[in-house]
């Protein structure tokens, strides 16, 4: 049984965020409001969809924009701590969703609200696609990974893993909230991603922590 301790505060420490390696950077397209529905019909309707297909990239922006942004950050806080729809530890938010599109790997970057076009092998998305679709066979829509970059979480606690593991939980949530908000389909995959961190370049500080597909109920 592995022995978990608990996380620490630490006072707030140096960091170096990871570096991904961007080849072009595509600023989100304008804002799409979502039908009107109450939360209740919303929060009530959310149900894993494993029969998707592929839905536009901007109905994914739009998800992504809802879920991912941030509404207000601290003032002058050198951890960039922010107010989001999804609960975070010490509202850190370190976790970045990553898109495997029909020919891209895009990390969406919600602070700069852009999907950045990531330098990585044509070989990591086929093989990243496949794995997800031997999980979900019915899914032919884009599928995510969730890379947290480490060096915020760790630079304000100690055993700060925890925490990012239980983010994950709540950003998958929040995710599929949005996406059931927007017509779309979603489904969680028990599948980590721990190959696409290992195919990035000095990722020592990345931790994949899930994955999820979506795209259009089939
Ligand atoms: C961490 C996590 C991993 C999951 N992995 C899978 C999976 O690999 N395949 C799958 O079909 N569903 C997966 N699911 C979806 C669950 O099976 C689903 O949430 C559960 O059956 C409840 O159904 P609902 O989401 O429609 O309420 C996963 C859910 C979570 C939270």
């Amino acid at each position: 049984m592995t022995h978990t301790e608990d996380p620490q505060p630490e006072g707030d420490g140096p960091f170096s965020d990871y570096p991904w390696p961007i080849v072009r950077t595509q600023p989100f397209g304008p804002f799409r409001a979502p039908a009107e529905r109450s939360f209740l019909d919303v929060f009530e309707s959310r149900r894993s969809t494993r029969a998707l297909t592929s839905a536009p990239l901007e109905s994914l922006v739009d998800v992504f924009r809802l879920a991912l942004v941030s509404r207000f950050w601290k003032e002058d806080d050198a951890l960039r701590r922010s107010r989001r729809p999804a609960l975070s530890a010490g509202a850190l938010h370190p976790i970045s969703v990553l898109l495997f599109s029909d020919a891209t790997v895009y990390r969406v970057n919600a602070d700069a609200c852009a999907l950045e076009e990531l330098d990585v092998s044509a070989d990591l998305r086929a093989d990243w696609v496949s794995k997800c679709k031997r999980v979900l066979p019915g899914a032919a829509g884009a599928f995510i990974a969730l890379i947290a970059d480490m060096a915020r979480p760790m630079a304000a606690y100690g055993n700060s893993e925890s925490l990012v593991w239980r983010d994950s939980g709540a950003l998958l949530q929040t995710l599929a909230l949005a996406a059931e908000l927007y017509g779309l389909g979603f489904c969680p995959l028990g599948i980590l991603g721990s190959e696409v961190v290992a195919a990035l370049p000095e990722a020592d500080q990345l931790v994949a922590v899930g994955a999820a597909a979506v795209g259009l109920p089939a």
